[in-house]
């Protein structure tokens, strides 16, 4: 049986990088194989936070999966701290995971900067309580964007030591699915850089929430070079801010970036950019609509993430119960 699995961590507002490289490719999975979404507010824990502010991002989290189109009557939506058996195996996966594979991970790096010996544990271990997402539903496929390719691989690494360690195959080696022209969306203020939630400036990015007016504004603004845009795809890659909003134009228009070249070549980008901002509004003015209408009724939200739990939960302590008689560990 194929399984998806994936998350989004409930910090700040999600963005279009979160939705083109993501949601909408789950989305689109959706009708294809049994599907779980989480959202992984453990994983938030990593950085400070406000606690009344994680619980409602939480559910926006839930909102902006639901408005994108994820339906859940057929999938199961819930959030990671409500199914226990995740830290447990997380717990478990870390003493057969050698620290030396989790000192490679890019985006610890990244995370704890400079100040390195401050850094949470928690924020080390991030990858491994992500396996453990994926391993505790024995999940397939994992869609993604680009930027959790590296996670992925350690997952497949940890799930194969402990195959070969207990000399089964009892977790699937999970595939990543990158999907789509917009694997990695950078930021509109600084073309080398992603787009992030964590970026200070609200300008590097289109928010989920963000209404027609702010779109169309931060598109407007949206840093690029005064080159018109070229015939080729070839010819953008020396043009990082160029090549991200010709990307952002076909991943919305579910085109190629070859064709959206044949479309627009030899345009100025002011003139570009007013298509962007049609196609931008039209298509993500509705789920910010939709996310309004669910965020106004946070009981019907908690009972679809309680409901779930639920059933994420069955899944996940059967395969519990199997990984504790399969390492030696008593259980009730
Ligand atoms: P998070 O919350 O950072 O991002 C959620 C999803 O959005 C994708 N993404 C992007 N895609 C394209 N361009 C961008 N600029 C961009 N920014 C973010 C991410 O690749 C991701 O798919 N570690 C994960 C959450 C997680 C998870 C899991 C995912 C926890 N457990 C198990 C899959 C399976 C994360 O931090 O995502």
């Amino acid at each position: 049986m194929n399984r998806i699995f994936s998350g989004m961590q409930p910090t700040r507002q999600l963005h279009l990088g979160n939705y083109l490289g993501a949601l909408r490719n789950w989305v689109a999975l959706q009708d294809q194989f049994e599907s779980i979404f989480c959202i992984v507010d453990l994983h938030a824990l990593t950085l400070p936070q406000d606690p009344a502010v994680l619980l409602s991002n939480t559910r926006e989290v839930t909102a902006a999966y639901i408005a994108a189109g994820i339906d859940p009557d057929r999938c199961i939506i819930f959030n990671q701290a409500a199914v226990a058996a995740h830290s447990e195996l997380a717990w478990i996966l870390s003493c057969h995971t050698p620290m030396g594979w989790l000192n490679r991970m890019t985006q610890f790096k990244e995370k704890a900067g400079k100040h390195r010996e401050n850094a949470a544990l928690g924020l080390y271990a991030y990858p491994v309580l992500m396996a453990a997402d994926i391993l505790v539903y024995k999940a397939t496929h994992v869609p993604v964007g680009e930027d959790q390719k590296q996670h992925l691989e350690l997952a497949r690494d940890i799930a194969g030591a402990f195959n070969r360690h207990y000399g089964n195959d009892f977790f699937p080696l999970p595939e990543p699915q990158i999907l789509g022209e917009a694997t990695r969306v950078m930021s509109l203020r600084d073309g080398s850089k992603k787009m992030s939630k964590s970026d200070e400036s609200d300008y590097s990015r289109i928010n989920l929430t963000d209404d027609a007016d702010t779109i169309a504004l931060k598109v407007r603004k949206a840093k690029t070079d005064p080159e018109p845009l070229p015939e080729a795809v070839e010819e953008l890659e020396k043009r990082p801010e160029a090549d991200n909003l010709v990307t952002i134009y076909s991943a919305l228009a579910g085109t190629s970036r070859q064709d959206t070249l044949g479309q627009f070549a030899g345009q100025q980008f002011s003139a570009f950019k007013g298509n962007l901002v049609d196609l931008a509004v039209a298509k993500l003015a509705p789920i910010s609509t939709e996310m309004n209408r669910l965020m106004s009724d946070v009981g019907e939200i908690d009972r679809i993430l309680r409901h779930g739990a639920d059933k994420a939960s069955a899944i996940a302590s059967a395969n519990l119960s199997d990984i504790k008689d399969i390492i030696g560990l008593l259980r009730p």
